[in-house]
């Protein structure tokens, strides 16, 4: 029996037009963006891109040469200098850059000012350390000033960023810092979560045992610890940044010089090294940031509650706001702490007016209860946003009435690492929104839903496709441009193939359905299924593994593993938390296993393809569809007697 490719279970009636007195001060209050786009896009993008300070104009505005693109080519800027030295040269110095709050309750207000003195040191720091435009630079951090200010500096000077998130595994990062020969490591001796102090020097240490490329390690006192520091290798941030040269002018740099490396998970076991640029990538970072945020500089005060280690971080808490003169919260710690209406007292305390955070964060909210934010004076907030996964109807009604007191728009917005900036969402003084739907896509860039022939599906289920390139595209994967065509080229011809099922409904709107390839959408964060598995292989225990995702109340889709170990083991509660920490060693703790089944065998096609489909049906709790092309029947029973008894771990 065939089975639809995407299946679409909801119909969700609800909409909301923007408040007109929201809508009256908003700065689009019509469709004139989206008209300019639609006659000449390219056009379009030029006029955005005219919004930054170029130290020479660009030549032509795009070569396109499927699949690589090339944005305002012969064009010349410094990030840095976008970010930075344009607003305190236009006076706006003693603008705060940043309102930063670390877990434990301290807090640091850095200026444009104060943020350009810091990162024209650092600049100074990377060069005197041997850094020259070029070379690239690893960055794994908590969420301190220093994190940005690393960032910037490296902008400043031409080298490339590659930020690995601070809840990374020494492996990951290992892995990362020698898939780009980083030359150094910029670190901290740790950060606070949850109440108490965490260690990352130690972890930095074992990744670059194995990176015979890192010369050296800059470290960023957080936790008043005092890890081992290699003599000649390691050296403390402050110790530097007091002999530092405070005078370091930006270099400018050619539109297309690599700004950054962020690594992403695949449909295999290697991650990749997704490639951003200068030009391209600001200009759409900024334009985003301002019309989806209806971003009035001046008076706003923006928070992005993700973390600077994804995405999301570079583009809507570096870079977006910076580039736009923005005044952001920053927050080192977890929502809990120390109580669980952390988030709305610094809304409160700060007077947040933009709030941009992730499902997973609303969910878990709505699961603690409208007492904690209802202790708090969120009068502030004029706009919600939400990202990195697909907003379930309720959750969104919930954060529209709890926290934006039913009068602040919400735009959902997808967008991917792979887009650099937001690509579908509501601009918010113009369109009707629904909960769940992410709306329609930005002015100047064009997606259509296509069905597995790759034809337009006008109302229906299909997959998410870019139909033409847009500046803050990838340029591609980090050493393998077959990698980059193969994933996001080949599937559909002409066509970008996002990995996301998609609807249309009659109103064209566009409902984001989840990944459609092997990669999971864990609290937001994509993990791949293949990666989980080669970590579990990996251990002397397993024989093989099978990893798939399963619908989470909280995390939006939680990890389940059938595991079948090798002889002489015995499946047991234990084994199965050893199998976890193995994992969580290995990845991460957010790729940690919610549950492990162990089976004697997986179920397999004769052709020895393991039943993903299968699995996730037991992992859900469906009722099996097919399983007439199964080898062996009886594995699945077996499995879905292991699955009822397996214990969760919360
Ligand atoms: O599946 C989509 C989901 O997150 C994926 C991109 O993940 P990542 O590269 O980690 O970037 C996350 C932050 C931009 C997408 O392929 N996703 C992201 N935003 C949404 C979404 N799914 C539905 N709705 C969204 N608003």
């Amino acid at each position: 029996m065939a089975e639809p490719t995407i299946e679409d279970y909801y119909l969700e009636e609800r909409s909301f037009p923007p408040p007109p007195e929201f809508a009256e001060t908003a700065l689009v209050r019509d469709r004139s963006l989206y008209d300019q786009a639609e006659k000449d896009y390219q056009a379009f993008w030029a006029d955005q891109a005219a919004a930054l300070t170029w130290t020479k104009p660009w030549d032509t505005v795009l070569e396109w040469d499927l699949p690589f693109a090339k944005w305002f080519v012969g064009g010349q800027l410094n990030v840095s200098y976008n970010c930075l030295d344009r607003h305190v040269e236009a006076g706006r110095g003693d603008r705060v850059a940043y309102h930063w709050e670390g877990e434990p309750g301290d807090s640091r207000t850095l200026t444009y000012a104060d943020l350009l003195d810091q990162v024209q040191r650092f600049a100074n720091v990377l060069k005197g350390l041997g850094v020259t435009k070029g070379d690239t630079v690893a960055i794994y951090m908590p969420m301190v000033p220093e994190l940005p200010v690393a960032m910037l500096a490296c902008a400043r000077i031409g080298a490339a960023h590659s930020v690995v998130f601070g809840g990374f595994s020494s492996d990951a990062l290992r892995g990362r810092i020698n898939d780009a020969s980083c030359k150094v490591l910029v670190t901290a001796d740790g950060g606070w979560r949850r109440g108490a102090p965490v260690g990352l020097k130690g972890n930095a240490d074992e990744a670059i045992a194995g990176a015979p490329t890192i010369e050296h390690v800059v470290v960023v006192r957080r936790i008043e610890s005092e890890p081992p520091m290699t003599e000649g290798r390691d050296h403390w941030w402050h110790e530097l940044m007091q002999g530092a040269d405070p005078d370091c002018p930006a270099e400018p740099m050619d539109s297309e010089q690599l700004l950054y490396l962020l690594y992403t998970s695949g449909t295999t076991a290697k991650p990749k090294g997704i490639m951003h640029t200068t030009g391209g990538y600001l200009t759409q970072v900024a334009f985003t940031h301002k019309y989806v945020f209806d971003l009035h500089a001046e008076t706003d005060i923006y928070w992005c509650a993700a973390d600077i280690g994804w995405v999301t971080g570079h583009s809507y808490i570096v870079y977006g706001p910076l580039a736009n003169g923005a005044t952001s919260v920053m927050y080192e710690g977890t929502p809990d702490f120390p109580d669980k209406d952390r988030w709305w007292s610094i809304i409160e305390r700060y007077g947040v007016t933009i709030l941009y955070c992730a499902p997973t964060a609303i969910r878990t909210f709505m699961k603690w209860g409208t007492q904690y934010p209802e202790a708090h004076d969120l009068g502030s907030l004029r706009v919600l946003g939400s990202v990195g996964e697909p907003i379930n109807p309720e959750a969104w009604i919930w954060y529209h009435e709890n926290i934006g007191g039913g009068h602040c728009p919400v735009v959902d917005t997808w967008w991917q690492t792979e887009t650099g900036a937001i690509m579908i969402s509501p601009l918010p003084g113009v369109t009707a929104t629904k909960p769940g739907s992410a709306t329609f896509p930005l002015p100047g860039i064009s997606a259509e839903v296509v069905d597995d022939a790759g034809t337009k599906v006008t109302k229906g289920g299909g997959y998410l496709t870019l139909t033409r390139p847009w500046p803050s595209m990838l340029r591609g994967i980090y050493g393998d441009p077959e990698r980059y065509k193969e994933t996001y080229w080949s599937r559909f011809p002409d066509r970008y193939f996002a990995g996301d099922g998609a609807k249309v409904d009659d109103e064209g709107y566009l409902w984001l359905l989840g990944r459609v390839d092997d990669v999971m959408n864990v609290s937001g964060h994509r993990v791949s299924t293949t990666e989980v598995e080669s970590a579990l292989v990996d251990h002397a225990t397993v024989a093989e593994a099978a990893v798939v995702g399963a619908k989470d109340e909280t995390t939006g889709q939680a990890i389940i593993a059938f595991v079948t170990l090798r002889t002489g083991n015995e499946p047991s509660d234990a084994h199965g938390q050893v199998l976890r920490a193995h994992v969580a060693t290995r990845i991460g703790p957010i790729a940690r296993p919610k549950t492990i089944i162990f089976t004697d065998d997986l179920p397999k096609t004769r052709s020895g393809k393991i039943m993903r489909r299968l699995l996730r049906d037991v992992a859900e709790g469906r009722d099996l569809g097919d399983t007439t092309t199964l080898a062996d029947a009886g594995v699945v029973d077996e499995i879905k007697r292991r699955a009822a008894t397996a214990p969760t771990e919360e």
